[in-house]
């Protein structure tokens, strides 16, 4: 039998704060002498649904406002996924949530975390980049405020640039100028689309942004003539299934878009999102879809996709793919 826990994966879809252990965040909290019993109940995050869970995010990230925090944090995190198998990590890394967009407090965060990324990778066997993200509904000012943020102050993890929030504020090409300046920055593109809205509003994202990536993408599964195009421009989905489940986004797990995503031919991989707001970790992920039939196999050419769409070069990409062999 596979041990999923042990086998060799990638994560290409995790946010930083939505992977802090709840422990660690109430003891930020005790520290800080901020109360947070309205959003975090003994073990668990506090959130019925997706406005919710926005909502409790915000807050949990409040405690966190130094460097040292998200440096620990990160240490956190990176122990984790090395826990779970995972050989290569993308996480979104929130420059408006951790330094209000000011370059100093953003150019102190980032090397607060490079440190700790660092040590992480000399101490497991891991590869670890970063993806900057912009929170849809906080507007387009603050996007493109980010944007430029990022396109001048970066460093060397940071190869990505992304789209999280309320996936119904606005419309995908308000957006276009600030993905416009993370793409000429030399950034690689992704959107969180098609977790809530409808097929054309994915083919817009898609469209008008410049992503090879879509965060989740199942509502495509809606529209053939999508999926048709999806897999003509090469567009990766960063697919989340218990994230889903847990939000709602999907039925359950034997009814998941991922399956028909797969059988469709269309290129995934699987990511946990924010573990502990929905009681998962990869190997979870991993055995779930196991108990559904899924393969070593087909898990193997998910982690494939997955470095051929990473946000890193082809040297890179090569010694990842050296780490997958199982
Ligand atoms: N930010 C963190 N998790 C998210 C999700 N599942 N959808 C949109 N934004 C998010
Ligand atoms: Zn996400």
């Amino acid at each position: 039998m596979t041990d999923w826990l042990k086998f060799p994966k990638t994560e290409m879809h995790l946010h930083l704060e939505g992977a802090a252990p709840v422990d660690f965040i109430q003891a930020q909290a005790k520290k800080k002498n901020i109360d947070l019993s309205h959003v975090i109940d003994g073990k668990n995050y506090l959130w019925k649904d997706f406005d919710a869970f926005l909502k409790t995010y915000e807050a949990v990230m409040s405690v966190l406002t130094t460097p040292q925090d998200f440096a620990d944090l990160m240490r956190a995190v990176l122990a984790q996924s090395a826990g779970q198998g995972v050989k290569y990590t993308e996480i979104f890394l929130g420059p408006v949530l951790m330094s209000d967009n000011d370059p100093v407090r953003w150019k102190e965060m980032l090397a607060a975390i490079e440190e700790a990324s660092s040590e992480a990778e000399e101490k497991y066997d891991l590869i670890v980049r970063y993806i900057s993200v912009i929170v849809r509904h906080f507007g387009i000012e603050k996007a493109e405020e980010t944007a430029k943020l990022t396109a001048q102050i970066s460093s060397p993890r940071l190869t990505g640039f992304g789209m999280a929030g309320a996936e119904d504020f606005g419309r995908p090409n308000d957006f276009s100028r600030a993905f416009k300046i993370a793409g000429d920055a030399g950034l690689g593109l992704t959107v969180h689309a098609g977790e809530w809205c409808d097929p054309p509003s994915i083919r817009e994202a898609i469209d008008s942004l410049g992503v090879t990536r879509l965060g989740h993408g199942v509502r495509a599964v809606e529209d053939l003539d999508l999926i048709k195009y999806i897999i003509d421009k090469d567009i990766h989905l960063e697919v989340c299934p218990g994230s889903n489940v847990s939000l709602g986004a999907s039925q359950n797990w034997k009814n998941h878009q991922i399956h028909e995503l797969k059988n469709m031919g269309v290129s995934i991989s699987i990511s946990t999102d924010d573990p502990p707001y929905f009681a998962t970790d990869m190997e979870n992920e991993y055995t779930q879809l196991a108990n559904l039939g899924w393969s070593a196999e087909d898990f193997k050419r998910t982690n494939l996709e997955a470095i051929r769409h990473a946000f890193v070069d082809e040297e890179i990409k090569a010694r990842i793919s050296e780490k997958l062999e199982y």
